[in-house]
């Protein structure tokens, strides 16, 4: 338990369907959405914008106290994200911000800078937040943990449609092959890896419908919260 409010980590690795499910779920419950991908992506996003490479240790550390980064949540739920005043809720949503945002996540400054950003969120509200550590670092007491996951061709295929949709011009071997690339790059970085919490439940949603999985997490949840 985590004070007077619940929470429910979300991890695993990109395009296991997170988002997605983690939205469903939180709308079922009545519980506040948390996406922290959105805020490594917004980091990512300024970096970018300043020139910086996504790897560049010293540029990123110069730069990182000049990102105000804000939550803010429309009417309908939906997170948008406030970059210096700027609203880059759509911006950051592409292949190359995904890219930025794996590289600027790996760095310790970024992710000390986010980290009671997290977790204050999860002190004032019930959350259902999602990332890569939330159920081993950023709530390591939440109440109920869940590690969803895919195979790596399933949430390629996922991404590469969803990345279609919004009229981004990609392959489908492109996207696999940035799909593994960052695979890599979150599991073995040295700080808060891409890893399964020790008393997370792990679901594998790769021959399951949306529907299937919100109900298989739904269930987790209910019998964990009693
Ligand atoms: O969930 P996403 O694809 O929007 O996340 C983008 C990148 O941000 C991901 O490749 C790794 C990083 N990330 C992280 O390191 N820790 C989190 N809690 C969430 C995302």
């Amino acid at each position: 338990m985590n004070g007077k409010f619940h929470s429910i980590a979300i991890d695993g690795p990109a395009g296991a369907g997170k988002s997605t499910m983690a939205r469903r779920v939180a709308k079922e419950l009545g519980y506040q959405y948390v996406d922290t991908g959105a805020i490594y992506r917004t980091v990512g996003y300024h970096m970018w914008m300043m020139g910086i490479g996504p790897r560049d240790a010293d540029g990123i550390r110069r730069l990182i106290d000049d990102v105000n980064v804000q939550i803010e949540y429309a009417h309908d739920g939906v997170q948008h994200m406030i970059l210096n005043g700027h609203d880059v809720t759509d911006e950051i949503r592409t292949a190359q911000m995904a890219i930025y945002a794996s590289g600027v996540s790996a760095q310790p400054v970024v992710r000390e800078f986010l980290l009671d950003m997290q977790r204050e969120l999860a002190r004032q509200h019930n959350v259902v937040m999602d990332g890569r550590d939330i159920g081993t670092v950023v709530l390591p007491d939440a109440d109920v943990k869940i590690f969803l996951t895919a195979s790596d061709t399933v949430r390629a295929r996922r991404r590469f449609l969803e990345l279609q949709e919004k009229g981004e011009k990609t392959s489908f071997e492109q996207v696999l092959s940035d799909l593994r690339q960052r695979d890599k790059q979150d599991s073995t970085r040295a700080i808060a890896p891409l890893r399964c919490a020790h008393d997370a439940v792990t679901l594998d949603t790769s021959e399951q419908t949306v529907e299937e999985s919100v109900a298989a997490m739904l269930a987790i949840i209910r019998e964990k919260l009693g």
